[in-house]
């Protein structure tokens, strides 16, 4: 099989490329603009028979439309990812994840091309802290941020395509992903970082909002599963059971780090925090069979803690203007 990855030089897109290309025989091409958030030092050693990067926009349709057409499937990683600027500048997220994810469904819909969209939980909005509830793929849209507005758009999009158009295309939504090559901006990267730095992690509010956290290599499992085995027209959701409030991972970052546990300051809260995600994967795990590998998520964080240890020529030249564009909103 011939794959086009899009936003493959970013965080879940690199680390699904390295699954692909070592579990399996087929060809990848990955088509990313290489924004502020993809890294061409993620793809680093791959194959080269077997692997092609194009960097480009997904909005540019005459580009799409020629690489749509030279492969079997498209696995749609390619996103402004990250809530935080979504509240500061939300445009480029219309741009990217509204106008590109249009770009290239209407390509895929053209060459009849098999199309799988990533997307997140947080279209269903969020649960309540002190609740037992979980997302299900029943739960009714409800999205808080700009960002997963747009997630939430796309989303629908692929749906009225599949309705209208007969696009050829599975749909899934993932929880919190953690692991190698994430963008020190993010939550788990920048406090590991921070502590590197000898700063004190910095922790929104008073820590209690909950997030589910998966290994990216079990969200890839799962992608591969449903792009393989997946019923068209559907949606997955993909978790490994791994809620957390923030503050306890925190803690763990600091005592995997030998710091004090309450080494951490409180700073300034996202407008419009979410409060918890939660999912409930029973869809794909009965019908597609999957299960993820990472079960402890302590002892994946500490292998994750490792990687930014031993990978600081790959983090450190985004590392002060990320905490520079934090300070300036008091975070
Ligand atoms: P990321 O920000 O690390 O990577 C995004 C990649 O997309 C970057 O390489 C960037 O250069 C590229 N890109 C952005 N705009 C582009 C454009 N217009 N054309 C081509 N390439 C473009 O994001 P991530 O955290 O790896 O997330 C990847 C996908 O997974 C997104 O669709 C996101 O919504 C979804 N997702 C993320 C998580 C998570 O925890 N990070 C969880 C569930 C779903
Ligand atoms: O749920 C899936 C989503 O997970 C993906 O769709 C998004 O692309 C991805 O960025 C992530 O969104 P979050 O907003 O949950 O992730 P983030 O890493 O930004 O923050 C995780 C939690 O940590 C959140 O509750 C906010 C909090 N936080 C974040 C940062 C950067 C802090 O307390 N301190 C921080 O410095």
């Amino acid at each position: 099989m011939r794959l086009l990855v899009t936003g493959g030089a970013g965080f879940i897109g690199s680390n699904f490329v390295h699954f692909v290309l070592r579990h399996t025989d087929y060809d990848v091409t990955v088509l990313d603009k290489l924004t502020y958030a993809g890294n061409l030092d993620s793809l680093r050693g791959l194959p080269g028979a077997r692997f092609r990067f194009v960097r480009g926009d997904i909005a540019d349709a005459a580009l799409v439309e020629e690489l749509v057409g030279s492969v079997d499937a498209v696995v749609h990683y390619a996103a402004e990812s990250h809530n935080d600027n979504s509240l500061h500048d939300p445009r480029p997220f219309l741009e990217t994840n509204i106008i590109g994810t249009y770009t290239l469904i209407e390509a895929a819909r053209r060459h009849g091309t098999r199309f799988h969209h990533i997307s997140t939980d947080e279209v269903y909005g969020d649960l309540a802290l002190e609740d037992a509830e979980r997302f299900t793929e029943q739960t009714p849209y409800n999205p808080s941020s700009p960002y997963s507005s747009t997630k939430a758009g796309s989303d629908l999009l692929v749906r009225a395509w599949v309705r209208s158009f007969g696009l050829q295309a599975t749909i899934s939504n993932c929880s919190n992903n953690y692991g190698p090559y994430q963008h020190v901006e993010k939550f788990i990267p920048r406090q590991i970082t921070n502590v590197i730095d000898g700063v004190r992690p910095k922790l929104y509010g008073e820590g209690r909002n909950v997030r589910d956290w998966i290994h990216a290599d079990d969200h890839s499992s799962a992608v591969l599963a449903i792009l393989e085995r997946g019923r068209i027209g559907q949606t997955y959701l993909i978790g490994a059971d791994g809620e957390k409030d923030n503050r306890s991972v925190v803690e763990l970052i600091l005592k995997e780090m030998g710091q004090a546990p309450d080494a951490y300051e409180k700073v300034v809260d996202r407008p419009g925090h979410d409060l918890r995600y939660a999912i409930d994967s029973t869809k794909l795990r009965t019908e597609l069979g999957w299960r993820p590998r990472y079960g402890d998520f302590e002892a994946g964080l500490a292998a994750t803690v490792q990687w930014y240890r031993d990978h600081e020529a790959w983090w450190r030249p985004q590392k002060s203007a990320t905490e520079a564009r934090y300070q300036e909103q008091g975070q």
